[in-house]
């Protein structure tokens, strides 16, 4: 008997057809109650799950007996309870290296648009009030040359850091676990315990993953830190920020601007103050929004899936304690 399998994301025809080859597969192509519901009654017959940005708590697993392995196209695994799925013996695994490079695209887009102004000048434009030369009203500051600040030193952190010191000739610096002599000797970067990088970097840019030890990592004393050069670039997860502290930060002058690509609560609410703001860049979670990225993601992910459901260990397992050869 073909295994179960429940897909909460739509995927390409081609990768369509290579789970139709080996699996029967239920398809629930939107997230919003009747697919919950959809989902609720797929989950007792299902044997491998297939998706990204939904909370997969106990309680929702609870109605899958069955289950032996989730693949999500994603590298944050913030969404799953991984004592709980480990306990249960089901195999998680995420997609990580696929998204490295664009996702470090999208942070120095965000460096590029906050500091350069770029939404905020272009909607100038657009709104037909580009009536002469632009004056200092409306400078930006320099991105070249400028001391790159990057908190959690992994891939993405690299590929950033890659991109600021190759491309734009910046100092860089950064607060990881612990240092990364590799790291440093790749991109002359400096290690700094956090405080010292807030004090001294113009870009703070947070690409390190939502844990119970980084949730609320940077508040008001973290802000507090900064200079009123400091922008402040956030592509790893909303809740790693008192997002308070950063609006008062912002509106205060503590801090130049933000470029922001995720959230406390995504969608961002309408009502949001950083919706007002000028010095905000906002983009909706877009770090590995890319045609070929997210089908790289998604092969990623069948790939995962295939071979947990195939007893074979998936090559980008997350819970490793899950799995008995
Ligand atoms: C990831 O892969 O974790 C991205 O942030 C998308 O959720």
């Amino acid at each position: 008997m073909n295994k179960q399998v429940v897909l909460y994301k739509k995927l390409s025809p081609l990768l369509m057809a290579r789970l139709h080859e080996q699996t029967d597969v239920t398809l629930i192509d939107n997230l919003n109650a009747d697919g919950l519901a959809q989902l609720r009654d797929a989950l007792p017959r299902a044997h491998g799950l297939l998706g990204a940005s939904l909370k997969l708590d106990a309680q929702l697993l609870d109605l899958a007996p069955n289950l032996q392995a989730i693949a999500s196209v994603s590298v944050g695994v913030d969404n799953y309870d991984i004592d709980y799925l480990t306990e249960r013996r089901i195999l998680l695994s995420n997609t990580p290296d696929v998204l490295t490079e664009t996702t470090a695209d999208t942070g120095f887009a965000l460096i590029l648009a906050s500091a350069r102004r770029v939404v905020e000048l272009a909607n100038m434009v657009r709104a037909g009030e580009w009536k002469r030369n632009v004056g200092p009203a409306q400078f930006g500051t320099d991105v070249h040359g400028k001391t790159l600040g990057i908190i959690g030193m992994g891939r993405i952190g690299e590929a950033l850091a890659q991109r600021g010191h190759f491309g734009f000739g910046m100092p860089v610096i950064y607060h990881s676990h612990s240092p990364k002599p590799a790291v440093e000797q790749r991109f002359n970067a400096q290690y700094r315990s956090l405080p010292e990088l807030l004090q001294q970097a113009d870009f703070v840019c947070l690409t390190l993953p939502l844990t119970a030890e980084t949730e609320g990592l940077i508040g008001k004393q973290q802000f507090a830190l900064m200079r009123p050069q400091t922008i402040f670039i956030n592509i790893s997860r909303g809740k790693v920020v008192d997002e308070a502290a950063l609006v008062e930060a912002l509106r205060s002058g503590q801090i130049r601007a933000a470029g922001l690509d995720v959230f406390e609560r995504e969608p961002l609410n309408a009502d949001s103050p950083l919706m007002q703001m000028d010095n905000v860049v906002a983009t909706p979670h877009i770090g590995s929004a890319t045609h070929e990225t997210r089908e790289a993601m998604a092969t990623c992910a069948v790939d995962n899936l295939l071979q947990a459901l195939a007893g074979e260990r998936p090559a980008n397992l997350v819970n490793s304690g899950a799995w008995k050869a």
